[in-house]
């Protein structure tokens, strides 16, 4: 499959017309505002993966791969060491930004493995080559969201409900999605499901994205609260679960938005196969376990504050706001890759994906 500047200048992140910016469709202003933000320094890229203007950990991965791209054409360095230390203490600022989506310190280190491999090459070479692994990085994501996207749709039937958290849709990645992917991709082929999107507690990616962007997608979504998902479980109407992923732990547990692991106890409780889908750049063998897997803790203004005309507790409330939290691989039916569907064991099946 091959992917066209069209595939790539239609997602949520991408390069300028000119190749000097990073542009991103500015997630926090959806569904109510479609602005794209043009990013040309590190304090502008960092920001904007921070405030999650940008977010999803393919999108971000996506991101400071563009990213790293700028910002070497930026640099007035000649000699290679100076360069490369420029370059790496970019790359340490930007990973810097949010700790838990293994994607973008992975873009960041082979954008910079680049350049290492390639010491021998004048600058404007080095940053040619950094350009072009850029672009590679975007278009294996496409294809990889096309696979997996493909696996996912073979596991469901016409007309099954489908409950998801968060987002794990275009915005977050590129073409059709992690999660949402087999319900876009079946839309296209004719085959309709029923999406249950839960609202995602406390930045409302499930309602804010998720649903904006099945809704336009003309698929049957259903908007409810985090808390209302057992009784939709309960009622019958759900027959799979489909999440997405920020890091998959060697042993198959798993990082993704908090409330994910409620989902799949809960889907466990009902009999209801529960998904994570996400493409190898997810899978860190590095991480031998969920315990692993370093939690982002966010400002409790986001729970407090945000979406409201008034405060919505006082000021002086003491919050705890995680931003994402582990699901046990003992939750999981299967783990939805580009490469396949990987089954427990998943701490076999996993390393074979790779062998
Ligand atoms: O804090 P966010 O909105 O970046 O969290 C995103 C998620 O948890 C997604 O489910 C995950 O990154 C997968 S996106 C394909």
């Amino acid at each position: 499959m091959g992917v066209s500047k069209e595939d790539r200048m239609a997602c949520s992140v991408h390069l300028s017309e000119d190749e000097c910016r990073v542009v991103i469709l500015d997630q926090t202003q959806l569904p109510n505002r479609q602005v794209y933000l043009t990013l040309e320094t590190a304090e502008e890229i960092y920001q904007a993966i921070k405030v999650l203007a940008v977010r999803g950990a393919p999108a971000i991965g996506i991101c400071a791969g563009y990213g790293m791209y700028v910002l070497a054409r930026q640099k007035t360095a000649e000699s290679y060491d100076e360069f490369y230390k420029e370059l790496s203490k970019d790359g340490e600022y930007l990973i810097s930004s949010r700790p838990t989506a293994v994607n973008l310190s992975w873009a960041v280190k082979r954008m910079l493995s680049v350049v290492e491999a390639n010491a021998g090459k004048s600058v404007p070479e080095l940053v040619e080559l950094l350009h072009d692994t850029s672009i590679t990085i975007h278009d294996e994501d496409i294809e990889m969201c096309t696979r997996i996207s493909e696996y996912g749709l073979s596991l469901i039937k016409p007309g099954d409900g489908i409950l998801t958290h968060c987002n794990a849709g275009p915005l977050a990645t590129s073409k059709y999605g992690t999660a949402i992917g087999p319900v876009l991709l079946g839309k296209e082929r004719g085959i309709d499901f029923k999406v249950f999107s839960d609202e995602t507690r406390p930045l409302l990616q499930g309602a804010r994205l998720t649903s904006y962007e099945l809704q336009k997608a003309g698929v049957d979504v259903t908007l409810i609260c985090d808390n209302m998902a057992s009784l939709v479980m309960k009622n019958g109407w759900v027959q799979a679960c489909f999440v997405g992923c920020d890091r998959i732990a060697a042993n198959g547990d798993f990082a993704n938005k908090i409330g994910t692991s409620g989902v799949a106890i809960l889907a466990k409780h009902y009999g209801i196969p529960f998904y994570t889908l996400g493409p190898t750049s997810t899978i860190d063998m590095n991480c031998p376990t969920g315990a692993d897997i370093r939690i982002e803790q966010r400002d409790p203004e986001e729970i407090k504050n945000m979406w409201y005309k008034e405060p919505m507790a006082l000021p002086e409330v003491k919050c705890y706001n995680p931003a994402f939290d582990v699901t046990d691989h003992e939750l999981l039916t299967a783990i939805i890759t580009d490469r396949g569907i990987v089954y427990p064991p998943f701490d076999v099946n996993l390393k074979n994906l790779f062998a």
